[in-house]
C-alpha cells in the first residue's frame, strides 16, 4: 500500500476574454472603486460560447498530465469538483474523460460549491492511499458566468470563469497531503444558491422568470461565517498534520474576496506575504480558485519541493475545509516527457538558435 499521495502535475486555463469592473459599470450601477476596495477584483475572465466546464477541465487536465509525464490512457479516476457542470447529468468528468481519450478511467464530480475541489482532494488522496486506485486527476472548474444574473450587481461583480487541475499519484514518498479535513452546515443553505432546476424546485417558465436558476447571495453572512470557519478549518488541518503555522511556506486559500483572506490571515496572524493571492485578475472562480492559485503559485517561484502548503476554502453550502501537504513537484525525468513537454523543449532550442549573440 502507498505511504502517500503526492501532487506529480499541475496546470490551470482560464478563457481568453477578460472582463474589467470598467465594462461591469456599463452593465450594472457598480464602479471600479466599489469592486476593487470591496473585494479586491480588478478583472475576471468569462467563457466564450463554445467554452464549458468540461472543456475548460480538459484544458487544464491535459497541462497536469504532461507534466505528470503521465498518457490519457494510464489516468485510473478523473473528478470533477463543481457546481456549475455542463449537465445536470452526466457527470461534467465523464465528458472530460472522453475528451481526454482516458479510456482506462473512471469519473464522477462532487459539489461542495467553493470547497468543491478541497472535498475531491480528500476523496481521491483516500483512494490513492487506500491502495484503490494509484493515481487520478483531481479537477475544479466553473463556468459561474452562465449561472450569474447580470442585473444584480451584488454577485454579478464577483465571480469568473476557469479551471484548475492536479495529479495525484501513489507515492512510497514520506510526504505527500498530510491531511484534509472537511466541514459543512446545512442550515443555513439559502444564504448561497442557485434555487431552481434542482429536484425541488424543477424549472418552469415562472421559476425563469423569477431568475430563480441564478445565484443569489447574502453577501454579508456569507463573508462574516467564511472568515471564521476558514480560520477555525486551517488550524484544524494543520493539527492533524502535527504543524503550526511557522511550517507553512504558502497558504493558498478560495479566493472569493481579499477582506476575506486578509481577516482569515490576520485572525491566525499569519503574514499576507506568504499568502498567494491572484483574485485581482481572476475573481471568484470557486472551484477552481486553488487548483488555478497552486499552478500560478509554482509558475512564479512561490512553490518549491518541500514547500508545507495550506490550502483552505468555504462555499455554498455551507461546506469548508483545509489540506496541508508537502509539495513534491515535478518527477526527476524518470519518465519521458510528454508531448507539451517536448514542444516546449524544442521552442525554447530554436529561440537559443535564433538570439543574437
Ligand atoms: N457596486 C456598488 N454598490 C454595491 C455593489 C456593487 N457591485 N454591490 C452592493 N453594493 C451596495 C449595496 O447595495 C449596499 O448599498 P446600500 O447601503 O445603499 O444598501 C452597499 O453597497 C453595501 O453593501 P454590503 O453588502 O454591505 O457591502 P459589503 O461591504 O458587505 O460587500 C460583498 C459586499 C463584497 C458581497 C461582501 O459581503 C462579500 O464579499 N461577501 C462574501 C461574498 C463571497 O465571497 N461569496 C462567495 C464565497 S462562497 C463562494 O465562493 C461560492
Amino acid at each position: 500500500m502507498a505511504k502517500n499521495a503526492v501532487i506529480t502535475g499541475w496546470g490551470f486555463y482560464a478563457p481568453s476574454r477578460v472582463m474589467t469592473n470598467a465594462e461591469l459599470e456599463r452593465i450594472v450601477d457598480t464602479s471600479d472603486e466599489w469592486i476593487t476596495s470591496r473585494t479586491g477584483i480588478r478583472e475576471r475572465r468569462i467563457a466564450s460560447d463554445g467554452e464549458t466546464t468540461s472543456s475548460m477541465s480538459t484544458r487544464a487536465a491535459r497541462v497536469a498530465l504532461d507534466r505528470a509525464r503521465l498518457r490519457p490512457q494510464d489516468v485510473q479516476m478523473i473528478i470533477v469538483g463543481t457546481c456549475s457542470p455542463d449537465y445536470v447529468f452526466p457527470a461534467t468528468a465523464c465528458m472530460v474523460q472522453n475528451d481526454l481519450g482516458a479510456t482506462r478511467a473512471g469519473a464522477f464530480d462532487i459539489e461542495a460549491a467553493c470547497t468543491s475541489f478541497v472535498s475531491a482532494l480528500a476523496v481521491a488522496r483516500g483512494m490513492v492511499v487506500s491502495g484503490a486506485i494509484q493515481n487520478a486527476v483531481v479537477i475544479g472548474a466553473e463556468t459561474l458566468s452562465r449561472f450569474l444574473n447580470w442585473k444584480d450587481r451584488t454577485t454579478c461583480v464577483l465571480f469568473g470563469d476557469g479551471a484548475g487541475a492536479v495529479v495525484l499519484e501513489a507515492s512510497n514518498a514520506s510526504v505527500g497531503i498530510e491531511s484534509v479535513i472537511l466541514h459543512s452546515d446545512g442550515s443555513q443553505a439559502e444564504k448561497l444558491m442557485i434555487p431552481a432546476g434542482g429536484a425541488r424546485i424543477p424549472a418552469t417558465q415562472g421559476t425563469l422568470d423569477r431568475g430563480q436558476h441564478l445565484i443569489t447571495m447574502q453577501g454579508g453572512d456569507v463573508f462574516k461565517l467564511a472568515v471564521k470557519s476558514m480560520a477555525d478549518a486551517a488550524e484544524e488541518a494543520l493539527a492533524e498534520a502535527g504543524l503550526g503555522l511557522d511550517d507553512i511556506a504558502l497558504m493558498v486559500p478560495h479566493q472569493a474576496n481579499i477582506r476575506i483572506i486578509e481577516q482569515v490571515a490576520k485572525r491566525l496572524h499569519f503574514p499576507m506575504e506568504r499568502v498567494f493571492v491572484n483574485i485581482q485578475r481572476y475573481g471568484n472562480t470557486s472551484a477552481a480558485s486553488i487548483p488555478i492559485a497552486i499552478s500560478e503559485a509554482e509558475a512564479t517561484g512561490r512553490l518549491r519541493r518541500g514547500d508545507k502548503v495550506l490550502l483552505v476554502a468555504f462555499g455554498g453550502g455551507f461546506t469548508w475545509g483545509a489540506s496541508v501537504l508537502e509539495w513534491f513537484g515535478a518527477h526527476d525525468g524518470v519518465r519521458p516527457p510528454g508531448p507539451l513537454e517536448r514542444a516546449r523543449g524544442a521552442i525554447e532550442d530554436v529561440v537559443e538558435r535564433v538570439r543574437p549573440v
